[in-house]
């Protein structure tokens, strides 16, 4: 769990390109937590609050499968809305043209951070 940042996410290492998101979750200052994710795509470290813009509910049913057959897209398990890697943008499903909600990751010392706290957590 994570209640300030910088903080550490996980090694590097432990994210492959398209492969399984590494879960971890973020503390409010009124005690409140919320599940988050990182993954790999395309070289790059991506984050994001771990809640579908069409339902808040978690993405991925918590095993960290976000990605679909193809590699290029981030799935919602509940009723298939498809999110770019890179942005958190939905292409296809009924939240089509929302997004997630982005978090400041980074990769320093072969180690995944993230950098800045979120503001809000709606
Ligand atoms: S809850 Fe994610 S697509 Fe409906």
């Amino acid at each position: 769990m994570v209640a300030a940042a910088p903080a550490l996410i996980c090694a590097s290492a432990e994210l492959e390109n398209g492969g399984d998101a590494r879960r971890f979750e973020i503390e409010r200052a009124d005690g409140r937590r919320q599940a988050a994710f990182v993954v790999r795509y395309q070289g790059r470290i991506h984050g994001y609050l771990n809640r579908c813009c069409h339902i808040p509910v978690e993405l991925d049913l918590q095993d960290g499968k976000l990605f679909d057959l193809t590699g290029h897209y981030l799935i919602c398990s509940m009723h298939g809305a498809r999110y770019r890697p890179d942005t958190g943008y939905c292409t296809w499903g009924p939240c089509r043209g929302q997004s997630l909600t982005a978090l400041d990751v980074g990769e320093k010392d072969d180690k995944v951070w993230l950098n800045v706290m979120p503001d809000e957590f709606c």
